[in-house]
């Protein structure tokens, strides 16, 4: 059966170019779907701000994004995901999918020696948040986290080639080198532009990143409730942004190659105005 909101468009969120790493998956896998990306650079980097800054920023995006006629809320941010998806399901009457859970299932599917490490910013890993989610599949998998919070300002900078790259992944991976993991998740939407950096640094453990599981997660999702849009040619992609940085486009080029999207700078209110929050 048609559902009436079939050919509304998918809202996929991010503080900043990270996210753009699922949408590009979710293009890959759904082309027909409309899509609209929200990137908060103006809050960026949320992994080092506290809970309750994230959780508010988060829901001032989504108050602007389900007024976009949107059908299901992908958050393509581990930060976001681990401290508001839990409260935002409450509060939306859309389906949403965050970037955790496929991410933990597909490192426990992968690794053979059960011995996981995991990437991720401050605020994510503070909330064991990918520990937990192993745990549920097999709570005998030793997970190893690091905190690697120079690494979102970097790549938003555009040095994702650059030697200084090297260097800090080498000084943040050395702890994880020493557990003897055979598979690691890059536990931000950030890190799959570095990804050929972590390898060579981490020759053979396999590196999980959520893109393509939280794609797959949100097509069965789409499916289950009937939301597949019904058109045949490709959505269109509009990117709305709280703010400008001068590698946004570049990068997002790198990112999405020949896709052709529209930009658009939202302004957004924030009930608590520039309150300071306490974690
Ligand atoms: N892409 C976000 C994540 O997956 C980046 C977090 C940040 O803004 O620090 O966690």
């Amino acid at each position: 059966m048609k559902n009436s909101s079939n050919n509304h468009a998918i809202a996929v969120f991010d503080s900043g170019i990270g996210g753009l790493t699922v949408a590009a998956a979710i293009r890959n896998m759904l082309p027909a779907e409309d899509l609209v990306y929200f990137g908060d650079l103006l809050h960026l980097p949320y992994g080092s701000k506290s809970r309750n800054a994230v959780l508010e920023f988060t829901r001032s995006a989504v108050n602007f994004l389900v007024r976009q006629n949107i059908k299901a809320l992908v958050i393509a941010c581990n930060t976001a995901t681990s401290v508001a998806k839990s409260q935002i399901e409450k509060e939306v009457s859309i389906p949403v999918v965050g970037v955790i859970v496929p991410g933990a299932l597909a490192a426990c599917r992968v690794s053979k020696n059960s011995r996981i490490g995991i990437i991720g910013t401050t605020r994510t890993v503070a909330s064991d948040a990918y520990p937990e989610a192993i745990h549920r599949v097999n709570p005998d998998i030793s997970v190893f986290q690091k905190a690697t919070p120079l690494l979102v300002p970097l790549i938003e900078e555009g040095w994702v080639d650059h030697p200084v790259m090297k260097i800090v992944l080498s000084e943040y991976l050395r702890d994880i080198q020493g557990k003897a993991v055979d598979t690691i998740v890059l536990g931000c939407t950030h890190y799959p532009l570095i990804r050929g950096a972590v390898q060579e640094i981490l020759k053979d453990v396999y590196i999980i990143d959520s893109a393509h599981t939280t794609a797959v997660m949100l097509k069965d999702t789409l499916h289950r409730k009937n939301l597949m849009s019904r058109k045949t040619e490709t959505g269109v992609f509009r990117v709305f942004l709280t703010d400008t940085t001068d590698y946004f486009q570049s990068m997002a080029q790198r990112i999405l190659g020949s896709e052709v999207c529209s930009f658009h700078n939202v302004t957004l209110q924030y009930p608590n105005g520039s309150a300071v929050y306490t974690a």
